[in-house]
This record gives C-alpha cells, sequence and structure tokens, in this order.
C-alpha cells in the first residue's frame, strides 16, 4: 500500500477546517483586505534572497527541484516571499490606493523533523499590507490573529513582541553582537560559527544552542534601537493599548527569517498538553524586502498562523466545529419517485437547505438509520401516492412525528420549523 508521505496529512470531512476557512473569509472581508493566491512553487532564487541566505529555512528545509527545463525551482516553505515577488511583477504599487492589504491560504513545505505541531505540508492563513510605515499598520496586523482567537473563544493566549529596529540599529547590534560572540565561539554549533561571519543575528535563532547561556546573555536588540525606531515601537505597543490587546515584552523573538525590521511579534498558546511547537503565529514589519527583490522603495507588514497549530490548541481546549447535521433528508421510496425526489433535492439545495438524499435504494428502515447517521432533521417521503396528490411526507426526526403536506409548501414548511418551531418539543 502507498501511504502519505512522512510529515503530511489528510484532511477528511467537515470539522474545524471549512468552519476556520469561512471564518478566515469574513474576518477579513471585515478588515477590507483582498484575497490573493500566488503559485505553490516559485523560483529557488526568490527564497534565497527573500527569506535568507542564512536561515534553517533555506538552509536545510527546502524542498528544490530542477524543473524539465533545467530550472530551479522550490515548494513555497512560506507565504510573504511570494506575495512581494507578485506584488512587484504586476505592479501593485501603482495603484494609488494604498495601502495594498491582502490575505491567502493555503500550503506551505518545510523539510523539518515531523512532531506534534510541525509537519512538512502545513496550512498557513496570513496577511501582507504594503505602501504603509505607519506604526497603525503593525498594531492592525498583530489584532488579526489576536480577534481571531477572541472570535473562536480560545484562551490562554500570548502575545510577545519585539522590535529589530531601522537598518542602522541593526547595524550597530550586529557589530555587537559580533563582539560578544567573539570571545564565546567555542560554546556555540558549528553552523553557529558559520552564522557568525554571515549573519551573526541568526545565531539567536538556532534550535541547537537555544537553551546556552551564552545566547541567553548575549546583548539583546533593544538596548541598539536608535531614537526612530524606538518611537516606532512605542507607537505599535500605544495602539495595542488603544485595542485593549494585552502584550508583552519578549527581547528574545527574532524570526527565523532574515527579512524583519522594527516590530516583530509571536503570539503563543499557553495550553495544558500543547507541547514545545506552542507559537501559533508570527510575523512583523520587513521594510526592506520588496527593494530587496528589485521592486520600489515600499514599507510591508504581515503575519501567518499555522492552521495545524490552531486546530490542535481548540481540540486541547474543548473547542470543537460538529457537524450540526443536515436539514433534510429525502427518500424516494419507489424508482418512479426517484426524479421527482432528485428536483426536490436541486430545488431546496438552491434555496440555501443542508439537504441529502438516498443514493442506495435503501429500504424505509435503513433510510431513517441513514437520517440518524447524517443528524437530519426532517426526513422528507415521497412515493407513488404523494405524487399522486401533490403532497409530501415529513417527518420530524426529533418527535418522529409525521405529517402530509402539499408539495408546494415545502419551502415554507421547512423554513418555519427549521428557524424556530413551535411544537415545544423538538426545539428545533
Ligand atoms: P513563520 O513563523 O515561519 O512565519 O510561520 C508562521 C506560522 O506557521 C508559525 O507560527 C506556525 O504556526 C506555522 N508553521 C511554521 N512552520 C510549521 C511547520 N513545520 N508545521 C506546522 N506549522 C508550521 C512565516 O512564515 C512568515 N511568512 C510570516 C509573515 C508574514 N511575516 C510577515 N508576513
Amino acid at each position: 500500500m502507498i501511504q502519505r508521505p512522512k510529515g503530511t496529512n489528510d484532511v477528511i470531512g467537515g470539522g474545524a477546517n471549512p468552519y476556520l476557512e469561512n471564518l478566515f473569509q469574513a474576518l477579513m472581508d471585515r478588515y477590507n483586505y483582498e484575497y490573493i493566491r500566488t503559485p505553490i512553487f516559485e523560483a529557488s532564487e526568490l527564497f534565497h534572497r527573500g527569506v535568507g541566505e542564512t536561515t534553517d529555512i533555506v538552509t536545510k528545509e527546502t524542498y528544490d527541484f530542477v524543473d524539465r527545463g533545467n530550472r530551479k525551482m522550490t515548494l513555497r516553505p512560506e507565504g510573504t516571499a511570494g506575495v512581494v515577488r507578485s506584488y512587484i511583477e504586476n505592479k501593485i504599487y501603482g495603484n494609488p490606493s494604498i495601502p495594498f492589504k491582502c490575505w491567502y491560504y493555503g500550503p506551505m513545505f518545510r523539510y523539518e523533523r515531523p512532531q506534534s505541531g510541525r509537519s512538512r505540508e502545513f496550512y498557513q492563513f496570513g496577511v501582507e499590507v504594503f505602501g504603509s510605515n505607519d506604526p497603525l499598520t503593525d498594531a492592525e496586523v498583530i489584532s488579526i490573529p489576536v480577534n481571531i482567537y477572541k472570535m473562536l473563544a480560545l484562551k490562554g493566549i500570548k502575545v510577545n513582541i519585539n522590535s529589530l529596529g531601522d537598518e542602522e540599529s541593526r547595524n550597530k547590534y550586529r557589530e555587537a553582537l559580533k563582539k560578544y560572540f567573539k570571545s564565546h565561539l567555542k560554546d556555540l554549533c558549528e553552523d553557529c560559527k558559520t552564522r557568525y561571519n554571515k549573519n551573526p543575528l541568526r545565531i539567536l535563532d538556532c534550535k541547537e544552542d537555544a537553551n546556552k547561556k551564552t545566547i541567553k546573555e548575549a546583548p539583546v536588540m533593544l538596548d541598539y534601537l536608535n531614537e526612530g525606531s524606538k518611537l516606532h515601537f512605542e507607537k505599535v505597543q500605544e495602539y495595542l493599548k488603544t485595542m485593549n490587546i494585552e502584550y508583552q515584552i519578549n527581547p528574545n523573538i527574532v524570526r527565523g527569517l532574515d527579512y524583519y525590521t522594527h516590530t516583530v511579534f509571536e503570539v503563543e498558546a499557553d495550553i495544558e498538553g500543547f507541547g514545545s511547537q506552542n507559537v501559533l503565529c508570527g510575523g512583523g514589519r520587513y521594510d526592506g524586502l520588496v527593494k530587496s527583490l528589485d521592486g520600489p522603495d515600499t514599507s510591508g507588514v504581515g503575519f501567518a498562523l499555522g492552521m495545524e497549530r490552531l486546530i490542535s490548541a481548540l481540540d486541547l481546549s474543548g473547542i470543537n466545529f460538529e457537524n450540526v447535521g443536515i436539514d433534510a433528508y429525502v427518500v424516494p421510496l419507489e424508482e418512479s419517485a426517484k426524479k421527482v425526489a432528485l428536483a426536490l433535492t436541486n430545488d431546496l439545495r438552491l434555496n440555501g437547505f443542508i439537504i441529502d438524499m438516498d443514493y442506495m435504494d435503501r429500504n424505509l428502515k435503513s433510510n431513517f438509520k441513514q437520517a440518524d447517521r447524517l443528524k437530519a432533521k426532517f426526513i422528507i417521503i415521497i412515493g407513488e401516492e404523494e405524487i399522486k396528490n401533490g403532497t409530501l411526507k415529513v417527518k420530524c426526526n426529533k418527535t418522529k412525528k409525521e405529517e402530509v403536506i402539499e408539495f408546494k409548501e415545502i419551502m415554507v414548511y421547512l423554513h418555519e420549523k427549521l428557524s424556530g418551531c413551535d411544537c415545544g418539543e423538538c426545539k428545533h
């Protein structure tokens, strides 16, 4: 038997996935963000230049392949680089209506060691905002996941923020790190020794050295922010307070991607049993990225959340999206009733009802069992007699009471019953 690749998942049936996808769409409409979809694979160079040559994502985790035209391609490990590429290639920056605010949802691929909360194919919902360097947009972006968790009534959420400052501040910090790590190189792993020369900031993000004293005692970025960067960070915090968003400053957040400037943030779930991969989402500002990918000098800020981690946080918190069942199950009693049953099913679906029907020529008893399995609220029975009389037999699946109604009354009947039946027994 062929099995699915390690670190991937099959999602079968309803539950949380479609519910959350609808929630993302509805929320983004309210924020007035546009939908964007970019390719699942892009030229490898995009991620090397976009995400960063020295990041773990690019050096260890990309799925790379050479296509039949000998081009180096990579399955996207994240969404930002592709969206930036699209923003530049489609000259969206030329649109006078700025900022350009967009959202996306789709699969990302990282060759990581699979464990709970970490897979090789995972889904991200993310947003990117281009063209505004106002801290208002940083705060708005942070508010999006916070509002999603609020709408889902997910508790134990911690918003951690930090600032990586502007280029000038980071250059100063980089020098400070070089000076500090120079005398601590022997404590670091082999990869970090390379990082020391190429990009010492990446040492702070090393999974292997994370808990070492040397890392914990390293200089922190916040002490190297220049006045402009400090002011930006203060404004972000003021705006978060204005929206009653609780946060903590965590100077250890450096993020695993090279493109960040100024604000970075991660939201952690403090939920029993959640394990070590407890970062539900992350993001931040990336003011130099569009320019570094050959676009105009344009600010950017965004975030992405992992769907699988969100769903396991919801599961562990006892928040589930049970299948609430269908409105009605249509049963044709004989072959000759099938066409009428099919046409009725089609009409009811077109009019917004959730309907299923018998496709298996089951007898009435087995159909009642199937209606129970589908959690049908009503069962609509059509036989030759009903067709002759222009009627339908409708059975309430809670009270088991049957009524014969006029065929043409079915829409009104279902609508009334489903929006608050007055029989006092069924609680539809
Ligand atoms: P990231 O922190 O690499 O950021 O990923 C964002 C979220 O994706 C994580 O917080 C986590 O929930 C989920 N995630 C990442 N890797 C895995 C994995 N292997 N398995 C399951 N879930 C995972 C980014 O990707 C940036 N592009 C976010 C961003 C957008 N920054 C600015 N704009």
